[in-house]
């Protein structure tokens, strides 16, 4: 029986204009079933690029030379576009490291939901309501019905991040790409959202690939932890990783 959900080998990433300048070098990890897998690094090293090629999207100025995505062990990079789109939401889906960007501003938080609970289920009929709600529970919005029915401006910072995360999960994806799902919120609600992804994983059974700057953040809550420098995956010994991990003892 094979555990691996998500396997990546000898990843490279280089923009179309400089191709000998790689954005990803030679990347490689695997995302057991149910696991939690942290990326970090220092910005600028490649995560963000890294999490969208997970999905098929690598952005239009790059292009991928060399390496495999393989999901339950199909290739990602050899799929089609309709086979991405219904990879994408239903398999896979990604919680985007800029909120506002996955919501349109005059649409509720709820009619997100719903439509994107139609798009991948279009039998859900009037059960359609409750299982939002329910959604919105798991995810530990306080008071789901208020929540569904206001705009995402009128949510504090911690709330969209749920709420995003609620559209994240509304097809019970295997897998989850979550890009900085806590860097522009503070201490304690940083913490809630990571007791939240241990919930999820125990709850779900959803593998979690979690991209954070936060080292010490990052090694208590994942199984595994890849640590990326300038689009290279650095080991523990590296001069980088130390200075990380030196950082997070002080
Ligand atoms: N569309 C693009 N065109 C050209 N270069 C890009 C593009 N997107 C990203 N880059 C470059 O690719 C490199 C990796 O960027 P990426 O966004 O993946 O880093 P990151 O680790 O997510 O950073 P951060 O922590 O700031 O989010 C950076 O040098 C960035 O300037
Ligand atoms: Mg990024």
């Amino acid at each position: 029986m094979n555990d691996t959900r998500l396997l990546v080998k000898g990843l490279t990433v280089t923009l179309r204009e400089q191709p000998f300048t790689p954005i990803l070098k030679d990347v490689s990890f695997s995302v057991g079933r149910g696991t939690i897998t942290g990326i970090v690094g220092g910005s600028g090293s490649g995560k963000t690029t890294l999490a969208l090629a997970l999905l098929g999207l690598v952005p239009p100025a790059m292009r991928v030379k060399s390496g495999e995505i393989l999901f339950e062990g199909r290739d990602v990079l050899g799929m089609d576009a309709e086979e991405l789109r219904r990879l994408r939401g239903a398999r896979i889906s990604m919680s985007f490291q800029e909120p506002s960007g996955a919501f349109d501003p005059v649409v509720t938080i709820g009619a997100h939901i719903l439509a994107a609970m139609a798009a991948h289920n279009p039998s859900a009929g009037t059960l359609a309501r409750q299982k939002m709600l329910d959604l919105l529970a798991l995810v530990e919005v306080p008071d789901p019905r208020r929540v569904a029915a206001c705009y995402p401006h009128e949510l504090s910072g911690g709330l969209r991040q749920r709420a995003m995360l609620a559209l994240a999960l509304c097809a019970r994806p295997a897998l989850l790409v979550a890009d900085e799902p806590t860097s522009s919120l503070d201490v304690t609600l940083q913490a809630r959202v990571m007791a939240l992804f241990r919930k999820l994983r125990r709850e779900l059974g959803v593998s979690i690939v979690l991209i954070a700057h936060d080292l010490g953040m990052v090694r208590r809550l994942a199984d595994e932890t890849v640590i990326l420098s300038q689009g290279r995956v650095v080991g523990a010994d590296h001069a980088y990783a130390k200075a990380l991990m030196a950082a997070e003892e002080m």
